[in-house]
Parts: structure tokens; sequence; C-alpha cells
């Protein structure tokens, strides 16, 4: 595991920006796992600007993402979906029927997960997984006691984290209470992992992730069994390191 330390925020997500157009510049059919968060809503500002730039072309990348809650339908603003339509995908060349979400909305939820998981291999399996980090420590939404090999399934989230993402709803109520999310298993299986954390609610939870014993109980703990993974934080982050 290698930890890169940037001074300030816009320098860790520049850096992080940089890194995945690269990547995309230089395998142009590059199929990149995504994050969601308030993290990444800079990256992706930065990777649309890279686009303007004419410094990368997504035209033939498929992306896949963590994680959608159960129960909302792509249009509705809180979902993942809409999210990254609305930061990434509809600014970019990328071609929709190319980005890929768990769907939150099927009627059978174990079964689509399955498909999920299909759905990555028949695409050649995942270039580089970029990751946020949770305040229980999850990637994705692998919460506490997730099992290190699990794949693409249903879980319910942890009360940390309803209080992290519940102000993004307004009212907490109209949170869902459970999600879809690729496996911690699903996420080792990436050729190379990029996590960003930033500010210093991170922490706390990075030190233990990337220093501390690999546990089920800190999902991102298991990154340090990747043989190809990297740590972008800034100075703040990286406190507790
Ligand atoms: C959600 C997502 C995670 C993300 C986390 C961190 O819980 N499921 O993939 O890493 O948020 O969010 P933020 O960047 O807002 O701290």
């Amino acid at each position: 595991m290698e930890v890169i330390i940037q001074k300030d925020a816009a320098t860790a997500i520049d850096l992080t920006a940089r890194l995945i157009c690269d990547a995309v510049q230089e395998k142009k059919d590059s199929v990149l796992g995504l994050a969601t968060g308030r993290t990444m809503e800079n990256l992706y500002a930065n990777i649309v600007k890279r686009y303007e730039n004419d410094e990368v072309s997504f035209s033939r990348c498929a992306t896949f993402n963590l994680d959608e809650y159960v129960g909302l339908e792509p249009d509705n603003k809180q979902s993942y979906r809409y999210y990254m339509n609305d930061l990434l995908f509809n600014k970019i060349n990328i071609d929709l029927e190319e980005t890929f979400l768990p769907n939150g909305v099927a009627a059978d939820l174990a079964k689509s997960c399955q498909q999920y998981e299909e759905k990555i291999i028949d695409k050649g399996g995942i270039d580089i997984q970029l990751l946020g980090i949770g305040n229980t420590g999850h990637i994705g939404f692998n919460e506490p006691l997730s099992s290190l090999a699990s794949r693409t399934r249903e879980k319910a989230l942890a009360p940390i984290t309803l209080e992290q993402n519940g102000p993004l709803f307004g009212d907490l109520e109209e949170m869902p209470k459970r999600a879809l999310t690729m496996g911690v298993g699903t996420i080792l299986d990436a050729k190379k992992i990029i996590l960003l954390a930033t500010g210093k609610t991170k922490a706390s939870i990075l030190a233990k992730a990337v220093e501390g014993p690999i546990t089920s109980m800190i999902s991102a703990s298991a990154l340090q069994l990747h043989p190809n993974c990297v740590i972008i934080c800034d100075e703040d982050a990286a406190e507790e390191l």
C-alpha cells in the first residue's frame, strides 16, 4: 500500500484526477470503478475540466459504481445514478449505456446483484477502482462485519452512516436504510485501487484502515491486502498516520 500525502484537499484531488485521466489516455477502453460522496464532487469537477481541455476522452470507457440506495429511482435527486449523471456522465463524452450502477429498484435485488458481478467480469474486470472512506471505515457501503470476501449484495446501513449521509437528504426519514454495494471481495479484484480521503474528519478512521489490523470491523483495512493500492490524502486526513 502506497500512501501519498498532499498539502491540501485541492492538490490531493488534482493528483487523483490526473492519475485517472492518464490511465484512461493510456488505455482508452479502461473500465473504471467509481465512488460517490462529498469528497468526489470536486474530483469529478476536476475530471470534467480536463475533459473540456481535451486532455482526455472517455468515449471507449465503461464505468461501474460501487453502490446505490435501495428504493430510489434513477431520477430521484438523492440516488447515486442522479449524482453520477449530474456531476460527471452528462458532462463528458462517455456512452451512458456503458455506465453501470447497482439497481436499487430491481424486482429481485439478489439476482440483480449477481448480474452486476457478471457484468463486471464481461467487461474484463475493473482497471482502476476509486474509493472514498466512510466514518465506519466502509468502502462502498461495506459496513462493519462485512466479510472480506463479500460480493455485490444488499446491506443495512450503520447508524453512523445514517448520521453522516442523512443531512444530504434534508429529512433523515427520507434516507433509505439499505443499499446495494459491491463487496469487499469485488473491490479487491480491481487491478488498481485509489482511495481518496481529505479533511480532519477522516484522520482517525484512515489511520485505523492503513496502520491498524486487517479486520472486517473496518472494511477499508482489507486494502492492505491489495498489491496495487494507493491512498491519496491531504495533511488533515493524514494527521493520525
Ligand atoms: C458514502 C459512499 C462511500 C463514500 C462515503 C464517504 O457512504 N457510499 O462510497 O466513500 O460516502 O463520503 P464523503 O466523501 O461524503 O465523506
